[in-house]
């Protein structure tokens, strides 16, 4: 059967705090309408990106609800990134059999940021870009005790998570070979060391760590990270 209902997000909230509101669904609802103020977002793109754009949105209005926000287009900023009803913070997702969103008030978390990713190893050659021959030796600790996990997808993940929160709270890149990530695999948490310029648009402190959880979904790996105010 395929489960159209965007629920409230079970994989999803067991890696976030309890202020975090959190949306998901491993199927594209039927209709494609994309919402009035975000046509030209997907006007001129492929089905696959449509779909997966709408359903992603979908997750992110009814997490807003929660959160007292009336239904609105969410534009996407200079980066790429969604921009948020003033006073929240938030992330969306999507990969082959899921789509999420996550959204928070900034009253409680300055930034979050998750990700989804296939349970399958990267293609080959990816994994020497996107990981440290450090960070290359720590997977393959991590794979001898549980190879049912892909662990190189699982630190791809974890970075993009890092990079969907580093960006609106910094607006500026973060290159793979800037964030040192460890997993801890039997918590089922990471961490990274972040080298590069983390001062933050909010004023906070600056981003120097930041860290995060995975879990291991039907098929998937899903990760998430939060900033504290
Ligand atoms: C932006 C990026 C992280 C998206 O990740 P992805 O795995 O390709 O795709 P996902 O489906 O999980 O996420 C896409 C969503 O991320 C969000 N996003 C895109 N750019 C973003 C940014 N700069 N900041 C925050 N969120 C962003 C969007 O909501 C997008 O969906 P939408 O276009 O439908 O709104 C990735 O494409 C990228 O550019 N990575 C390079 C930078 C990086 O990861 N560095 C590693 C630092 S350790």
């Amino acid at each position: 059967m395929v489960l159209f209902v965007i629920a409230e997000a079970t994989l999803l909230s067991s890696l976030l705090p309890s202020c975090v509101v959190a949306r998901e669904v491993f199927a594209d609802p039927p209709d494609e309408t994309v919402f009035p103020g975000e046509e030209d977002l997907v006007a001129r793109a492929v089905s696959s990106r449509r779909r997966e754009f709408v359903t992603g949105r979908r997750c992110a209005r009814l997490a807003l609800a929660e959160l007292g926000h009336p239904p609105a287009p969410i534009r996407p900023g200079p980066g790429r990134e969604p921009i948020w009803p003033a006073g929240v913070t938030g992330s969306i997702t999507h990969c082959a059999g899921y789509r999420a969103a996550a959204v928070a008030r900034t009253a409680d978390l300055a930034g979050l940021g998750i990700d989804a990713e296939p349970n399958e190893p990267l293609p080959d050659g990816v994994e020497a870009t996107v990981a440290s021959p450090r960070e290359g030796e720590r997977l393959r600790e991590a794979a001898a005790g549980a190879p049912e996990v892909s662990w190189d997808r699982l630190l791809f993940s974890a970075k993009e998570s890092i990079y969907k929160a580093w960006y609106p709270l910094t607006r500026r890149w973060l290159g793979f070979e800037e964030a040192d990530l460890t997993i801890e695999p039997g918590a089922g948490t990471f961490n990274a060391l972040l080298r590069a310029d983390g001062t933050r648009i909010d004023g906070g402190p600056p981003l120097t760590r930041i860290s995060g959880r995975f879990t291991i979904g039907p098929g998937l790996i899903i990760t998430a990270v939060t900033v504290d105010r």
